[in-house]
């Protein structure tokens, strides 16, 4: 009979020389590059740092189907495993630069850059410098970026000042730069087009996202383009980018040198992939327009409300953007769409109760042990 200590321990997360269990009968998703590894412009059989990031859901809105009278489909980014679409590109950008030999990294963020360089640094057992505005980041994010281990500086100014500073350490000092404007980046978030195409059958007809520093609309352009080239998709979609109206450069055609909105992720002046961001929306034939803070907190709350899904304020902007354009008589109807929704409500509660309009009756109650004040309180009784 084996005992127990023969037979070693349990199948567990260990990984096997391609990233796969070393045992066991279940396949687990991999991770982007094991899943993608062909696909990715990166140093050939360079090892992954992952903390199996990526193979997000794609969950179908009854809500968004119903008013646009065509396919509505939410990428839930917020499923990753520090709660945003960063980590994505932040496995391949931490795993090239520990294969370059970096001992510590850097970025300016908003939060999510941060919160997801700092848990694949402790992975990779690197050291996290971030450069963060001053009082413009949700807790959570916060919370992560300091368990993670990072030394967290936070700069009096905004995010683009923060970028300008983690460059100029990057270039003076021993630290590897994982900003967007870092091609790595890039490779490992052009993923989530791919996902979508494989999952969809084909690349959906419009594209809905939030934009700040628009890494990630770069991202999926080149994601896009590569699929229809490789002939695994038929087409590449329309892609329109939301940003929030005190923070709308694109939509401007110039920087704002005070951006300032309630959906912090997304409080960028001077977008670093500026002319790739344009060249998405000229090569897809989208656009760029902008939502008030006011039309991104109704489409979180709606969000949550009839499709179960809570995202942070910022990735609230797609779907904002589509309600917004709904209104101004826009027509999706018979268009399949995918709205990426970018990082997780939990995140940033504060914002999410703050504001939250109120709906019938206080939804918080105290009671005593009683259960007819809990039928009460329930709205059960008569
Ligand atoms: N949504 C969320 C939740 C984000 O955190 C960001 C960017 C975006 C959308 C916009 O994506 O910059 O690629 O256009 N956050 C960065 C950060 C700037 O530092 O976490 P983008």
């Amino acid at each position: 009979m084996t005992t127990l200590s023969s037979a070693g321990p349990p199948a567990g997360p260990s990984a096997g020389p391609a990233g796969g269990p070393a045992s066991g009968t279940r396949h687990q998703w991999l991770g982007v590059i094991e899943e993608y590894r062909d696909l990715l412009d990166l140093p050939t059989d360079i090892a992954a740092i992952t903390l199996r990031e990526g193979g997000t859901p794609l969950v179908h809105s009854e809500w968004l189907s119903g008013l646009t009278r065509g396919e509505v489909w939410l990428k839930v980014e917020g499923d990753n495993p520090t709660c945003s679409f960063k980590d994505r590109g932040m496995t391949t950008a931490i795993s090239v630069a520990v294969h370059s030999g970096a001992r510590a990294v850097v970025c300016a963020s908003t939060g999510n850059t941060s919160a997801s360089m700092s848990a694949y640094a402790a992975k990779a057992g690197v050291t996290p410098i971030v450069l963060v505005p001053e009082g413009k980041i949700a807790a959570g994010k916060m919370a992560q970026a300091i368990m993670h281990g990072a030394r967290v500086i936070m700069v009096r100014g905004n995010f683009d000042d923060c970028l300008t500073l983690a460059r100029e350490l990057s270039e003076r000092y021993p630290v590897a730069l994982v900003n967007s404007v870092n091609p790595d980046r890039l490779q490992g978030q052009k993923t989530a087009a791919f996902e979508i195409v494989d999952l969809l059958g084909d690349a959906p007809d419009v594209h809905l996202l939030p934009v700040g520093n628009a890494g990630n609309i770069a991202a999926y352009w080149l994601g896009w383009q590569e699929y229809a080239a490789l002939g695994r998709a038929s087409q590449v979609p329309v892609i329109r980018g939301f940003q929030a109206e005190g923070a709308a450069p694109l939509v401007l055609g110039h920087p704002v040198a005070e951006p300032e909105t309630v959906a912090t992720a997304i409080r960028i002046g001077n977008p670093a992939s500026w002319a790739l961001a344009v060249a998405a929306r000229d090569g897809s034939g989208g656009r760029f327009a902008a939502v008030s803070d006011a039309q991104i907190l109704a489409a979180q709350s709606e969000l949550a409300r009839r499709d179960g899904v809570f995202v942070e304020p910022a990735s609230a902007t797609g779907v904002a953007g589509l309600l917004a354009e709904l209104t101004a008589g826009e027509s999706y109807a018979a268009q399949r769409v995918v709205i990426t929704v970018t990082g997780h409500g939990l995140k940033d509660t504060a914002t999410a109760l703050s504001s939250r309009e109120p709906v019938g009756a206080d939804p918080t109650q105290v009671i005593d042990r009683d259960v007819e004040q809990a039928a009460v309180a329930a709205g059960l009784h008569g």
